[in-house]
């Protein structure tokens, strides 16, 4: 109420109330006054205003009432000012409870419907391990001149890992590749082991297809490594096959060399280097010019490049011409087909490619490094 023309803070000997009725009628206005305020309330500011105006402690309408009509009242209009003063403050206090709560319920309107300000809820979304990424970006690049995608199992026969690639029992290279074997119950058909590599998959394609065949295998192999920064018991390869009638050194060169430029930049240096595989005839070591020190051997920074050591190439994969003894094994005639094989270290190619300098990293499941490869 304003305390403009505001008959609360006066007596009623002030105000000329000499009698009950006249006390009735006094309430009644006091009545209809805080009924059109209260229906000025709006939202929770105006509410404030009401809320000190009527009920504040000090100076309230309901506490000047009391002082000034009340307290020094006749003997005679006591009674009647107590009984109206009683009913006066029960409808004033329901009132201001209706108040209150479409206040709060309006405020909760509005918020839920019109607060767009307010922070939505983050869901965070997954991306591809570093390693799927670097799969799919070789698998476009061998997609756009023909290659296709075959898969094998991880679980092998010896004469898969082994012996059809001619690699046969007590030969050394098995050494270099330490293998896994499944403890089987007594009995059963064995023995198993965990691919050492992804080049089985070449046997079981040939055996399955007649050529031309053009196929890259993407998968995990295992060895008995020990881990350390360049190797884990557990890694990734893609294998590469292609066979036909007219397949020339040539053509390998000029795939891999395609496959290299594509994948790390046009600026990129390759080079082969004789090297040995039972199953392939001649056998290569395909490197790249360092992409660290673009080839110089010396680092930015001056000194030694520690990448190549100095060298200016980094040793990228095994590859070659497919032994004509392998051909043998899935019955197609040597004399007839050549082709060319590679087997490809996804990992040690996603380190060189990013930078990354411990193959560990990729399966710690670190999200800080995770989420450096959106
Ligand atoms: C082979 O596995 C042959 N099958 C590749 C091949 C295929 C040659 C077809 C010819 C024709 P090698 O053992 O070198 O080759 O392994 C190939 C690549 O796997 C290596 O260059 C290296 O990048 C990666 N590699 C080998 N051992 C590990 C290891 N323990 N951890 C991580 N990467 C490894």
């Amino acid at each position: 109420m304003s305390s403009v023309n505001n008959p609360a803070e006066k007596n009623l000997a002030a105000l000329g109330i000499a009698s009950a009725e006249q006390v009735q009628s006094l309430f009644a206005d006091l009545r209809s006054r805080l009924d059109s305020e209260a229906a000025s309330v709006s939202d929770a500011n105006s509410l404030k205003v009401f809320r000190d105006a009527w009920f504040g402690r000090k100076s309230g309408v309901l506490t000047l009432v009391g002082d000034n009509w009340l307290k020094p009242a006749s003997a005679e209009l006591k009674r009647s000012v107590g009984q109206e003063l009683n009913k006066f403050k029960a409808h004033a206090q329901s009132v201001l409870t209706e108040k209150e709560s479409s206040a709060d319920s309006s405020s909760g309107d509005s918020q839920a419907a019109f607060d767009l300000s307010l922070p939505g809820v983050i869901r965070p979304i997954g991306t591809h391990h570093l390693i799927r990424q670097v799969f799919q970006e070789i698998e476009d690049i061998f997609f756009s001149i023909g290659f296709s995608v075959v898969e094998g199992p991880e679980i092998e026969t010896p004469y898969y890992n082994f012996e059809a690639l001619n690699i046969p029992e007590h030969h050394p290279v098995r050494d270099d590749m330490d293998t896994f074997y499944l403890d089987l119950p007594k009995g059963a058909p064995g023995p198993l082991l965990l691919r050492t590599h992804t080049s089985p998959v070449q046997i079981r394609t040939m055996e399955k297809r007649q050529p031309p065949i053009r196929v890259i295998v993407p998968g995990k192999v295992y060895r008995r490594d020990n881990p350390d920064a360049t190797h884990s018991f557990m890694f990734h390869q893609i294998e590469g096959l292609a066979v036909d009638s007219d397949i020339t050194f040539c053509d390998f060169t000029g795939t891999i060399d395609y496959f290299v430029k594509q994948f790390f930049g046009e600026s990129v240096k390759t080079r082969f280097r004789p090297s040995y595989f039972p199953f392939t005839e001649p056998s290569v070591e395909f490197d790249a010019s360092c992409i660290f020190c673009a080839g110089t051997g010396t680092a930015k920074t001056g000194g030694v490049c520690g990448k190549c050591k100095g060298s200016g190439w980094i040793e990228l994969f095994g590859a070659g011409m497919v032994d004509p003894a392998v051909y043998g094994f899935v019955n197609y005639d040597p004399k007839k087909v050549t082709g060319f094989a590679f087997g490809i270290g996804i990992d040690r190619l996603a380190m060189l490619k990013y930078g990354i300098d411990d193959i560990q990293v990729f399966f710690q499941n670190d999200v800080r490094f995770l989420r450096q490869f959106p």
